[in-house]
């Protein structure tokens, strides 16, 4: 797959939407058909779709399935069926933000559409239509800002990234894989580090299979190789994604990025979040507010099927951690790099819902 055949994870298909199986990349390329929002709830925990903006995007679509089958051609009752389906879709993960800035946004159109309940849901499809394609739009302009940030030397660039925040994780294109792209597509990288993302290998399976797909030189490393290749002077700059933002700055993402930060501000190497404005929430003030998934155990103490630790003992597994905004260059979003200081002056009056 190239450039010219990108990669899309969520695709509306005539009467249904078909999600990637990302949970059986990279050895099996598989679409999964999603007709009723329960399906597309369960999707989402189990994460054959996964990633911020792209579980924003599904679950747009599993609010139209939903409203597809509400049979009432009462509008209150109606918009509270409704109410109940947006609920079961928020229940599935709580710590991206995408998703709950889709639902609302959902629900918003749906209460100031008029006209009858038919329309109502004509309605409801295009926006999740629109969703999607303005995720695609925004994705390509982080990646095109991205640009302006990275260093002039060395003239190409090693880049470290954590989990997966590619076309995968979005719409399509991604946010830090955008930016990777974007520098590809410029002649301004060298190479890009994936970590490989302990518990679930995002980093491993995905990143590293959308880079190979595109010709984009990828090394796979294991979390803890990071620090050591910094200080062999071999990366240049890190890029990672977010789930949601608090209005500080402060960034929730993947499990390890935080201490990622925190090694790379001891070599001095410029760490960067690349978001889209729907991964901010400025209704919370800083990190210390943002839910924290946490996440069967079966992940730490099994890698597949196979088990790795003895039994009797006991297992934690936080899905995110919150990297201190103090930590971050700038945060890269479709409306350009950003302090994170600068965060709530910039952006929150551009943010609708
Ligand atoms: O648990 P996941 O795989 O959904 O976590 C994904 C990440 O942490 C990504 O980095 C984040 O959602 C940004 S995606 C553009």
């Amino acid at each position: 797959m190239s450039s010219a055949n990108p990669v899309y994870p969520v695709i509306w298909h005539i009467d249904h939407v078909r999600l990637i199986d990302q949970t059986r990349l990279p050895n099996e390329y598989d679409r999964v058909e999603i007709r009723r929002y329960e399906d597309m709830a369960m999707a989402i925990e189990t994460m054959i779709v996964r990633g911020a903006p792209a579980i924003g995007v599904a679950a747009a679509y599993g609010m139209y399935l939903g409203a597809r089958d509400i049979k009432t051609e009462d509008r209150s009752e109606f918009l509270a069926q409704l109410e109940r389906v947006a609920e079961r879709l928020r229940s599935t993960r709580p710590t991206a933000v995408n998703l709950f800035w889709a639902i609302a946004r959902m629900i918003k159109v749906a209460q100031q559409t008029l006209g009858p309940v038919a329309h109502l849901k004509q309605v409801l499809l295009e926006t999740a239509q629109e969703i999607n394609a303005e995720d695609i739009k925004t994705c390509r302009q982080i990646g095109d800002y991205g640009l302006s940030v990275l260093p002039d030397f060395p003239s190409k660039l090693r880049i470290l990234t954590h989990c997966n925040a590619g076309a995968l994780a979005t719409a399509g294109y991604g946010t830090a894989l955008g930016v990777v792209r974007s520098a590809w597509t410029a002649g301004r990288l060298e190479r890009v580090y994936a970590d490989e993302t302990r518990p679930r290998l995002q980093g491993a399976k995905l990143t590293a299979w959308e880079c190979v797909q595109e010709g984009i030189p990828v090394t796979v490393i294991t979390d803890n190789m990071a620090a050591h290749c910094m200080q062999l002077g071999m990366i240049d700059l890190v890029v990672v994604g977010a789930d949601r933002i608090a209005a500080n700055g402060d960034a929730a993402n993947k499990i390890g990025t935080y201490s990622l930060a925190l090694v790379a501000k001891a070599h001095n190497i410029p760490f960067y979040v690349a978001a889209p404005l729907s991964t901010i929430d400025f209704a919370i003030a800083d990190g210390s507010q943002i839910p924290i998934e946490e996440r069967n155990p079966n992940e730490v103490y099994q890698v597949g099927d196979t088990r790795l630790c003895p039994v009797g003992a006991e297992f934690y597994n936080p899905a995110f951690d919150v990297t201190p905004a103090h930590l971050i260059a700038a945060i890269i979003t479709e409306y350009g790099a950003i302090a994170p200081a600068n965060l709530k002056d910039e952006l929150q009056p551009k943010q609708v819902v």
